[in-house]
């Protein structure tokens, strides 16, 4: 930092409703708000105007970029709520479609509600036919989120009488349209990278059952989805719906802010999630439980985790919000245990790698001490793989999965009569002026 005018003993103090910010010994007064829950905002949108300096906060860690009433988390204390309800609740009892009703409209539905938004899904599942010439442009070899960056982005153009965003009736259409044609979507890139032919949707098949027979259902024989598999799908699905202002989501929100159609925001979304320290951390951790191969190779590893001249980490472990047990492991845990139970996978050797791994580790100082805890990803790619998804799928999945929460994010913000473009500011650090010197004088 080449400037620091801010003097050192600037200060806050925060009473009920306003906080005192001393700069330079001068004090200026900024609102203070309380959210329902959860830690309150110091309301800084007019201290450029008033002091001619920005906040600084490269990754937002302690930056609220808006309101929301969708997703509430609590780090300390592993708790995660959609709409108030506990993410253990809603995987155990209730569907993915039931939770996509809850984060758009903010209630859980009655049964009629239910019954018709199910019949509405149901009806959008197909891809217009064009869009099947358009998947023939790809490699075969092309990863499957390459594939989904571009088809969600193309939807916009193909489904142009609902790419008005300040229709809400368009709004809600299109709001539909990518959370039932996400899972064709999703189960024509599995196909097409494998050499094998596109499976329609079925409208007698739930959600998460459709999506298997979409994915593993082949012209040559018969496929029933095993109802203890569609189910642990469908509760994947839940735990991976929406989790706050991540940042995918932030993403959506940043390229939604600009009035940019829906199907583009929610591609822009996918690109993001598709970095390795988002979306791609399930695929990692399966590697490393992988290479570890056997129980007893695991202190060597938990040593090299603690290594900090090794850049071994335990993947599956840490989170930046959750300094607790990911309320979102419990019960992949469980799902994973229910899946290999029902496929008759209880000595697959992975699982008892992980076991025994996350016994060692949770008893170790050394984790202890930094909070470390399994989070999501610890559970799922052992899961996904017996399910039959190569680890290319997986981020696939999280992104069906998670369309549904960028989707109420980006409502949630365009119906926001606050919301205007986003646009950060910088500390710039370059040259100051200069004069262009023609290039045969330089
Ligand atoms: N194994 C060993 N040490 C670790 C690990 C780990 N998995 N995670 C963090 N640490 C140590 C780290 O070395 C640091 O030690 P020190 O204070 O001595 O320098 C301390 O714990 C704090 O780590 P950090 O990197 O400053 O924490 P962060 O909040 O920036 O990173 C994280 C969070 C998730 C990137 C990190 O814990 C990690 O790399 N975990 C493994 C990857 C992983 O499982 N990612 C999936 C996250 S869940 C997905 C989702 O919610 O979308």
């Amino acid at each position: 930092m080449t400037t620091a005018e801010t003097s050192t003993n600037d200060t806050i103090n925060q009473d009920s409703d306003k906080s005192t910010l001393i700069i330079e010994g001068k004090p200026y007064e900024m609102p203070v708000y309380g959210g329902s829950i959860g830690p309150s905002v110091i309301d800084i949108s007019r201290l450029y105007g008033q002091t001619g300096k920005f906040t600084y906060d490269p990754g937002f860690t302690s930056t609220a970029s808006c309101e929301s009433k969708i997703t509430y988390i609590d780090g300390d204390e592993g708790v995660l709520l959609h709409r108030g309800y506990p993410i253990d609740q809603l995987a155990d009892q209730g569907t993915f479609l039931e939770t996509c009703y809850l984060l758009l409209y903010g209630d859980l539905p009655q049964k009629s509600q239910l019954d018709d938004f199910e019949k509405r899904i149901t009806y959008h599942t197909m891809l217009h036919e064009q869009m099947h010439t358009f998947y023939r442009g790809f490699r075969r070899d092309a990863h499957p989120m390459a594939i989904m960056v571009g088809v969600v982005g193309a939807l916009s153009a193909f489904y142009h009488d609902s790419t008005d965003i300040n229709d809400p009736v368009q709004r809600d259409i299109a709001s539909l349209r990518m959370i039932a044609k996400m899972p064709t979507i999703a189960a024509m890139a599995y196909k097409y990278s494998i050499g094998q032919p596109f499976v329609s949707p079925q409208n007698s098949l739930d959600y998460s059952a459709n999506f298997l027979n979409m994915c593993f259902s082949v012209p040559a024989e018969d496929y029933k989805p095993n109802p203890v598999l569609s189910r642990a799908m469908d509760r994947i699905f839940i735990l991976h719906a929406d989790h706050e202002q991540n940042a995918s989501t932030s993403t959506v929100r940043l390229a939604g802010s600009s009035g940019a159609n829906p199907f583009a925001c929610i591609a822009a979304g996918i690109a993001c999630l598709w970095g390795p320290a988002h979306g791609g951390a399930n695929e990692a951790a399966l590697q490393m439980l992988e290479e570890i191969g056997s129980v007893d190779q695991i202190p060597e590893y938990i040593r090299r985790s603690k290594d900090k001249s090794d850049p071994f980490r335990l993947m599956g472990f840490g989170h930046r919000v959750y300094k607790n047990y990911d309320p979102r492991a419990t019960v992949m845990q469980k799902t994973c245990h229910e899946v290999l139970d029902a496929l008759d996978l209880k000595d697959e050797p992975l699982l008892q790698v992980a076991i025994e791994l996350e016994r060692i580790a949770r008893e170790d100082e050394y984790f202890i001490e930094k909070k470390l805890y399994p989070n999501i990803d610890f559970y799922s790619g052992i899961t996904l793989r017996a399910l039959g998804f190569p680890p290319e799928m997986f981020t696939v999945l999280f992104a069906l999965a998670r369309t549904v929460g960028w989707i109420a994010q980006w409502r949630e913000m365009i119906e926001d009569p606050s919301q205007r473009i986003g646009r950060p500011r910088q500390l710039y650090t370059g040259p100051t002026s200069r004069d262009f010197i023609p290039v045969d004088q330089r």
